[in-house]
């Protein structure tokens, strides 16, 4: 395969979406992507027809019809492994780049860290999901939990953002273990956003030029 997969992951709020979209616009012209191939822009869960169902189902159930913890954690599989072997894996045989929001690192943060879910039980659902394919940059975008509160407050939240505090200061402490056991990049979200942006720009040119 010679393309890339750069995946960016963090807790909610932490402003993936939109260092996303700017690295979308940037990438092509930094000089970095082969003549000819492509970029891709997706996310997790929702990256195709099958993943925006699975994504309804597991954001938008009312509280009563909601998935238990295992259901969520195969739901969350299921739209990985869809994404990777209908859009993921085709796009990187091409040569094209795929920037996706989220992957695998975020089910072992909120499944794990987050619902307390056996953490080699979703590792091996990982394999079965990825299929082995392993991102060759992923970028953890580090924010307090009182600032992701903060950054949200006012806005409507899904089920997973409704579940707490406590819940979701598990899940930032998750993403800073896995950020160090797996060699992601860490990189500062508390601070103007254009300044993330030049930070994952440099880090880009250091490894892919
Ligand atoms: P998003 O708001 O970044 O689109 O992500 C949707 C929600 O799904 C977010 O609260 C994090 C959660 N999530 C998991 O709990 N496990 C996962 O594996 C993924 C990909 C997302």
């Amino acid at each position: 395969m010679t393309g890339r997969l750069i995946v960016l992951d963090g807790i909610d709020g932490c402003g993936k979406s939109t260092q996303l979209q700017r690295l979308a616009d940037w990438l092509p012209g930094s000089g970095l992507m082969p003549e000819g191939s492509g970029l891709i822009c997706t996310r997790e869960p929702g990256g195709t027809a099958l993943g925006q169902a699975v994504r309804q189902l597991l954001l938008h159930t009312a509280a009563d019809q909601a998935p238990c913890a295992r259901a969520e954690l195969l739901l969350y599989a299921a739209d990985r492994a869809q994404h990777v072997d209908t859009l993921i894996r085709p796009a990187l045989e091409r040569g094209d780049w795929v920037l996706s929001d989220r992957f695998a690192g975020s089910t072992l943060a909120y499944q794990g860290y987050g619902r307390g879910l056996d953490a080699a039980l979703i590792q091996q659902l990982e394999r079965i999901a990825t299929a082995g394919l392993i991102p060759d940059l992923t970028f953890w975008l580090a924010l307090p939990v009182t600032e992701s509160i903060r950054r949200r407050h006012g806005l409507e939240e899904d089920r997973i953002e409704a579940e707490g505090r406590p819940f979701l200061e598990r899940v930032a402490a998750g993403f800073e273990t896995l950020a160090s056991q797996r060699d992601w990049c860490r990189i500062n979200a508390d601070r103007a956003s254009m300044d993330v942006t030049s930070s994952l720009e440099q880090v880009l040119h250091q490894r892919f030029a």
